[in-house]
């Protein structure tokens, strides 16, 4: 059993999708699966199809009814805003100690690779005082931190990793999803962070044509869990 949490330098940079292809290349390979997206926000229940915890699903292979999506994202908001905005809209809250022992006991529970997405990047806030840092700290399972190829992206991952050090959690690897309509060089940016990671294998994916979910760069970032 292995648990990796997926997190990101920000929302819509590719954790979903890394996630997802992820889950189809060791399912390929014969190994169990699992994956939770507890928060959501920006859920429309008119269109489910195109949410994280479908797109997780169809990739676990299992059906998006609305029991399933209960099971992996019981915490689902209709305001595509931070969670705790999100939540508050709604006059809810996330309750951070149910959300920890929700995740922890999915970890104990996994019997092969589980992946848990955050929300959004590494601190977005839960509620008025803990952010998906405090989340993540709390399981203290190792990270896979998904990364943009646009231009700044050097930066706002080397802001990631040091937060991320400061906290003394573990990165198991780091994937540079390449960024639509991105001026520099994903090989640019993969070597640039390299060099700054302290080890850390870092892994480029290209920006894969329009439903294509298959890349040897999975391939490459499972071999490093
Ligand atoms: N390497 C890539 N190739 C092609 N499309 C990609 C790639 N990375 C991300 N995308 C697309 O970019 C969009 C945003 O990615 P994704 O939904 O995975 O982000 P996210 O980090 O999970 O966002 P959120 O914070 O909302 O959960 C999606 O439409 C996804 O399919
Ligand atoms: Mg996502």
């Amino acid at each position: 059993m292995s648990a990796y949490f997926v997190t990101a330098t920000g929302t819509d940079i590719g954790k979903t999708f890394v996630t997802a292809g992820l889950i189809r290349y060791l399912r390929g390979a014969g190994q169990p699966v699992n994956a939770l997206k507890p928060i959501v926000s920006g859920y429309d229940s008119s269109v489910v199809e195109t949410s994280d915890p479908a797109v997780l699903l169809k990739a676990l292979g299992r059906q998006v009814s609305a029991d399933e999506i209960d099971t992996i994202a019981p915490w689902r908001f209709r305001a595509p805003l931070s969670p705790d905005i999100a939540a508050a809209r709604e006059g809810r809250g996330i309750d951070f100690d149910r959300l920890v022992a929700f995740s922890r006991d999915a970890v104990k529970a996994a019997t092969g690779i589980l992946f848990i997405e955050g929300a959004g990047g590494i601190m977005v806030p839960l509620d008025n005082k803990r952010t998906v840092l405090d989340w993540m700290a709390a399981l203290d399972i190792p990270l896979l931190l998904v990364v943009g190829g646009y231009l700044g992206a050097i930066s706002h991952t080397l802001t990631a990793l040091d937060v991320l050090r400061q906290r003394k959690l573990t990165i198991a690897a780091i994937v540079v999803s390449e960024s639509e309509r991105g001026t520099v060089e994903l090989d640019d940016t993969v070597s640039s962070i390299t060099r700054f990671s302290d080890g850390v294998d870092v892994v480029g994916l290209p920006r894969l044509p329009g439903g294509l979910t298959e890349h040897p760069a999975f391939a490459r970032i499972a071999a490093l869990l």
